[in-house]
């Protein structure tokens, strides 16, 4: 049986968008399943199923795909925190840790999901993981300063750093900082691991989001798999 990936990406979206009500601040997310999810809270607004949504977008794209929407935005400093955000993931543990950035917006991401009531996740069946790191790299965002030292503590922390990169050119966040995508062999302890990676200067932020998922709607061949964090 083929399974039609795009399908389930909008399946979990539209799913996810259930939970936002009229009246809710409410932060999107930024990736290929998150942009289907802004689409969606879109045409709820448009329909009128929807009314008196504000967004807080978590990178340029995203807040110029909801501009073209006519979804409007605000800011932390207006609205420090936010009812529900949902955003994608790069991979989702049972425990519903993750690692998130491959689509390059991890900074404002993990600073939008901390001032978020619900931090729903949404995804398709490939980001299930027993283990992180077991499908993505993790991606470390770096001040261009500090490339070659905190590549080179990468390194000794047993990873093989690769400065990501965009149309040949050196991939540069919405924060004017580069991303070290980091291949581990295997990452034994992600909580460790991410007190290690913060704490070495010129890290601005790593892609590990633990324990901060508050549900995970997840579609699969079989249907919809929503989780929740205990
Ligand atoms: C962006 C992200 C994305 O949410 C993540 O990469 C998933 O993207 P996609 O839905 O395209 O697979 O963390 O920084």
């Amino acid at each position: 049986m083929t399974v039609d990936i795009d399908e389930l990406k909008r399946l979990a979206a539209a799913t996810a968008v259930d939970a936002v009500k009229s009246g809710m601040i409410v932060g999107l997310g930024t990736g290929s399943t998150a942009l289907l999810m802004v689409q969606e809270l879109g045409q709820r607004l448009q329909k009128g199923r929807l009314n008196n949504i504000v967004g807080i977008p978590t990178s340029e794209q995203s807040a110029r795909q909801a501009q073209s929407l006519g979804i409007p935005l605000t800011t932390l400093s207006e609205q420090p925190t936010l009812d529900v955000t949902i955003d994608g993931a790069d991979e989702i543990d049972p425990q519903l840790d993750l690692i998130k950035g491959l689509g390059g917006s991890l900074l404002r991401e993990k600073i939008v999901a901390s001032s978020s009531l619900r931090f729903i996740i949404i995804g398709d069946q490939r980001k299930l993981v027993h283990r992180l790191g077991t499908r993505a790299p993790l991606p470390v965002e770096v001040i261009p300063f500090a490339q070659r030292p905190v590549s080179d503590f990468l390194r000794a922390l047993g990873s093989q750093p690769v400065i990501r990169e965009n149309d040949g050119e050196t991939f540069i966040t919405d924060e004017g900082n580069i991303i070290l995508d980091c291949h581990f062999a295997e990452i034994a302890n992600p909580r460790q691991l991410a007190l290690e990676v913060k704490a070495y200067p010129g890290v601005v932020e790593h892609g590990f989001f633990l324990a901060m998922a508050t549900e995970a709607i997840v579609a699969t061949s079989t249907g919809i798999k929503h989780f929740k964090r205990e």
